[in-house]
């Protein structure tokens, strides 16, 4: 419980406030009631609520270059000390800054701040309930309901990360918008999984959801911008249409045109080249004609010669020429027979002749070796024959009568022999002669035969090449008739012929050339076209893209209906609120008052809206703005008593501050019937210009009495006149 809390140029005043279990704060305007209850809010808080957070924010309540404030309960108490420093930086900039010092006791050895903040928390705790009534009541819904959610950490089962995707996904993505409008479908898909990265895992379901909320609102924004944009981009792509069909019946004009020039130009070049081709076939046509003239008058000058009578005569002694064609092969005959048998007798006589030689070189040969013997037995001379070394008495005499008989009868023999052999070689030579002469008269009967044949191949070529002649004689007329007939013809014909017209070539070369040159340029015209063509083409697509920013403009706006309060917020405030609000009915019965309370999150038109109040006895909801003050105060009390209760903080303050407005009676009521949470707070402490009699049984009053007139004339001057 707090006992007491001091100050020190806090608002111009010095001094310090008593605090009992129930403290009734009274006193004019201007007296110092807020001052002593902000100063309680800037000890336990190190600032006052509602002014800012900054010790710079905090200052501004400060008169001089200090301020102090304190706080005492049963066994702890402690300061903080504000001081202004001005400096001069190095351009000599005057800078100003506040320092916070604290000072606890009894100390535990806490030597930095940060150890002696830390002590306050422990002992007081940090609950920023000292609220002004009058504050709250200025608050709009929305400030209203985020001022209850902040200072209610009230947790939901109910809801996860988890379960705020699966609501998401069923809420907005639709069959039928996946079927009809998958563009739409994909944008609201992809935006659901963003706005669910904006949701830090860890995070509880109501900080979570508000991430969610203030991005998907940011991102509104931008989306909704640009989907203007996008909508501008739709018009542009109607009128982009009608440009484009400007420009698609541009092209297929020109095209249409450059077909037929190309018609023309294929027309022309016709005509040229036909034009050359027929100059040429009147050439030639001119020049066969005069072939054929002369050709006729040549052929009409010759003679026709038609008389075969010489030709036939020269036939019939061609005839008589005819020789009789030799008969080889009887002619052959007796000259084959008599060269094959003088070549038989021959063979017989070779061998024979063969025979007699043999017989001369035996006997030869036999007179020879016996010479020789008798020649060795003279040169050994007595000695053996066998080795001449061993000495041999046999007489040889007989041998030379031997030998010499022997070679008279041998000459004799060789000499016969040799008059046979001679007389077998001239029968030999004989009949070589005759086999010779035999082939002579062949040779001669085959070339008289060769020559008696070709005399007559001749004189029958010649009688045919007579054939030949006689018989074109004969027709010579008739042919040379047809000949003549031909060529007459063909003249005819030629000089009868119609003459083709002959274009001018070089006319219709202008002619070609000038479409040419039409159609190049409206080639270059329906190029230039078709580059149009694919700009628009390209800034439609772009535009198609632009498209995108609706689709998502439409998700943001979904997404934020959904996650807002007739959605996901919506449900999750009908969580909170439930218990609250049994809560709140259970202080207000606690304080006698029966009304059960109302809370309205949403209004009939679906805006997310904060609204409370309680049913009179009349079934009628009255809302908290069109309460009586003092019916507000208690309420307001309920409220407060509500949240201490869940949140639970080291130490319970009741605090209201501006309990104004109150008639005697109605304060009475309020005076007691917040007197009966005394048991469940630390403290209570109510303050309020109160003018009238009061009963206040158990409550410290401080009455600050009545405000010095002329300090309130000097700060603010009264408009009397108001
Ligand atoms: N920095 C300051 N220096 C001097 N006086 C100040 C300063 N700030 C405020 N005051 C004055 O201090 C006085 C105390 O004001 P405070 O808000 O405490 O009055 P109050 O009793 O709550 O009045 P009310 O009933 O009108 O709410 C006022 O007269 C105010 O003009
Ligand atoms: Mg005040």
């Amino acid at each position: 419980m707090i006992k007491s809390i001091s100050f020190t140029n806090v608002k111009g005043q010095t001094g310090t406030q008593e605090f009992g279990k129930k403290t009734l704060i009274i006193g004019p305007n201007g007296s110092g009631k807020t001052t002593r209850v902000q100063t309680l809010g800037i000890a336990i808080e190190g600032y006052a609520p509602g002014n800012g957070k900054t010790a710079q924010d905090t200052f501004k309540l400060a008169t001089g270059d200090a301020m102090v404030v304190g706080l005492k309960t049963d066994a702890f108490q402690f300061t903080r000390t504000f001081t202004k420093n001005e400096s001069r930086d190095k351009t000599g900039k005057v800078k100003v800054e506040i320092n916070q010092s604290l000072a606890v006791s009894p100390g535990r050895g806490e030597k930095k701040d940060t150890d002696k903040k830390a002590r306050i928390l422990s002992e007081i705790g940090s609950f920023p309930v000292a609220l002004d009534f009058n504050e709250f009541l200025s608050l709009s819904d929305a400030k209203r309901r985020d001022f209850f959610y902040s200072l209610s950490p009230i947790t939901t089962d109910g809801w996860s990360k988890a379960k705020i995707e699966e609501w998401l996904r069923e809420s907005m993505l639709l069959e039928e918008v996946r079927e009809n409008n998958p563009e739409q479908y994909q944008a609201t898909q992809d935006i659901i999984e963003e706005a669910l990265q904006e949701y830090p895992d860890g995070f509880g379901v109501s900080e979570g959801l508000q991430a969610m909320l203030d991005w998907a609102t940011a991102q509104r924004t931008i989306w909704d911008s640009k989907k203007k944009d996008a909508q501008g981009a739709v018009r542009q792509i109607a009128d982009m249409k009608n440009e484009m069909d400007e420009t698609d019946r541009n092209i297929s004009d020109s095209k249409n045109e450059l077909d037929s020039l190309q018609q023309q130009l294929i027309r022309v070049e016709k005509l040229i080249s036909g034009s050359t081709a027929k100059k040429e076939i009147v050439g030639k046509r001119v020049q066969r004609i005069g072939e054929l003239r002369g050709n006729i008058a040549q052929l009409k000058a010759q003679p026709v010669v038609t008389d075969t009578a010489g030709l036939e005569k020269e036939r019939a002694d061609l005839e008589q020429q005819v020789l009789e064609e030799l008969d080889v092969q009887v002619l052959m005959a007796p000259l084959k027979d008599k060269i094959s048998a003088a070549r038989s007798q021959r063979a017989v006589l070779d061998e024979k002749h063969q025979g007699l030689r043999h017989q001369v070189v035996s006997i030869s040969s036999t007179v020879k070796t016996l010479a020789e013997s008798l020649d060795t037995v003279g040169e050994l001379g007595g000695r053996c024959i066998i080795h001449h070394m061993i000495s041999c008495n046999k007489d040889f005499t007989g041998l030379d009568e031997f030998v010499s008989k022997k070679k008279t009868e041998a000459d004799k023999a060789i000499a016969t022999l040799q008059e046979e052999l001679k007389q077998v070689q001239t029968e030999i030579a004989t009949l070589d002669e005759q086999v010779k002469s035999a082939e002579l008269e062949r040779e001669n009967i085959l070339s008289k035969a060769q020559e008696v044949s070709k005399k007559n191949s001749e004189i029958r070529k010649r009688v045919g090449d007579i054939d030949k002649e006689v018989a074109d004689r004969r027709t010579a007329a008739q042919r040379r008739e047809n000949e003549l007939k031909l060529l007459e013809d063909e003249l005819n014909r030629l000089v009868n012929e119609p003459a083709d017209k002959i274009e001018d070539v070089q006319m219709l070369q202008i002619q070609s050339a000038g479409v040419q040159a039409q159609i190049d340029e409206l080639k270059q015209k329906i190029q230039e076209k078709e580059k149009a063509k694919q700009t628009i083409l390209l800034m439609q697509q772009s535009m198609l893209d632009n498209r995108k920013a609706e689709y998502k403009a439409i998700a943001f706006k979904s997404l934020l209906e959904q996650l807002g309060p007739k959605g996901i917020q919506g449900e999750l405030v009908k969580e909170i609120i439930g218990p609250l609000k049994s809560d709140i009915q259970q202080n207000l019965q606690f304080m006698g008052i029966m009304n059960e309370p109302f809370f309205q999150t949403e209004s009939d038109t679906g805006k997310e809206v904060f609204q409370f109040g309680w049913i009179n006895d009349r079934g009628h909801q009255v809302n908290f703005d069109v309460l009586s003050r003092g019916q507000q105060a208690l309420y307001f009390a309920a409220m407060m008593m509500t949240i201490i209760d869940r949140a639970q903080p080291k130490l319970k303050l009741l605090v209201i501050d501006n309990i104004n407005d109150c008639d005697s009676k109605n304060f009475q009521l309020l005076l007691d019937g917040i007197s009966r949470l005394e048991d469940r707070v630390d403290n209570i402490v109510l303050s309020g210009a109160i003018e009238y009699e009061f009963r206040a049984d158990g409550w410290l009053v401080t009455d600050l009495g009545p405000a010095k007139s002329d300090q309130f004339a000097e700060e603010e001057p009264f408009d009397a006149s108001a």
